[in-house]
């Protein structure tokens, strides 16, 4: 378990299925995601969930106060060599607005740094998610571009902005003792 100031992150289990079932099958994160996909089937889910849940860095968000789950979070290396990989998350929507988001990026970047000795995190938000930009820069994250007009949604052409870190930006920038901390056992 991965523990931070306002969440935890357990490794997704089998039984977190119905629980991602919704999270994926759902326009609403589909929308943010920049994504058009159809819905798909529990069957669909099954497959992925029985290839998939044990790849990768996958965790469950937890809020400390509540133990109520509030998101999903994953972290998948692209290239082992280069030390680099691909992070992604999402929260039920009661639970945004409430730095959730930031404590899990925050305690989650300190994890695939410090410990696991990842280099270069990235990420790729579909230009209108303002939530996901501001979490993102707010937690030291660079806009690298955008790949221009490269979704479309709702009738329009969006751009596609990389952001990444860098493990040196992270210990240079980090003022916050609390995240440096965590997994330097
Ligand atoms: C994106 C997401 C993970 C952000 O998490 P969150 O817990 O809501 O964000 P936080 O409360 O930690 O806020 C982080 C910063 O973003 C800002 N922010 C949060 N929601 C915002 C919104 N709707 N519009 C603009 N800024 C917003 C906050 O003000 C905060 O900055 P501040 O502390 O300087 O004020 C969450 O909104 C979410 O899951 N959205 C749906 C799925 C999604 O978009 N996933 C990302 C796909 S790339």
């Amino acid at each position: 378990m991965l523990k931070g100031k306002k969440i935890y992150l357990r490794a997704l289990e089998m039984n977190d299925m119905d629980f991602m079932f919704s999270l994926v099958n759902n326009q609403e994160f589909a929308y943010w995601e920049g994504k058009n996909e159809f819905p798909i089937s529990l069957k669909q889910q099954q497959h992925w969930f029985e290839k998939n849940y044990k790849t990768g860095y996958r965790f469950i968000i937890y809020e400390n106060d509540t133990n109520e789950k509030m998101g999903y979070m994953s972290f998948k290396v692209t290239d082992d060599i280069s030390r680099k990989g691909l992070i992604a998350i999402k929260l039920v929507e009661a639970a945004r607005g409430k730095n959730i988001g930031t404590d899990g990026l925050k305690t989650m970047t300190s994890f695939l740094f410090n410990k696991m000795n990842l280099n270069r995190l990235y990420t790729h938000i579909i230009d209108y998610n303002k939530a996901s930009l501001a979490l993102f820069e707010k937690c030291g994250w660079t806009i690298e571009g955008a790949e221009r007009q490269s979704i479309y949604m709702n009738d329009a052409y969006h751009d596609n902005i990389l952001l990444a870190m860098i493990k040196q930006e992270y210990i240079g920038k980090e003022d916050d003792d609390f995240y440096l901390s965590l997994f330097k056992f």
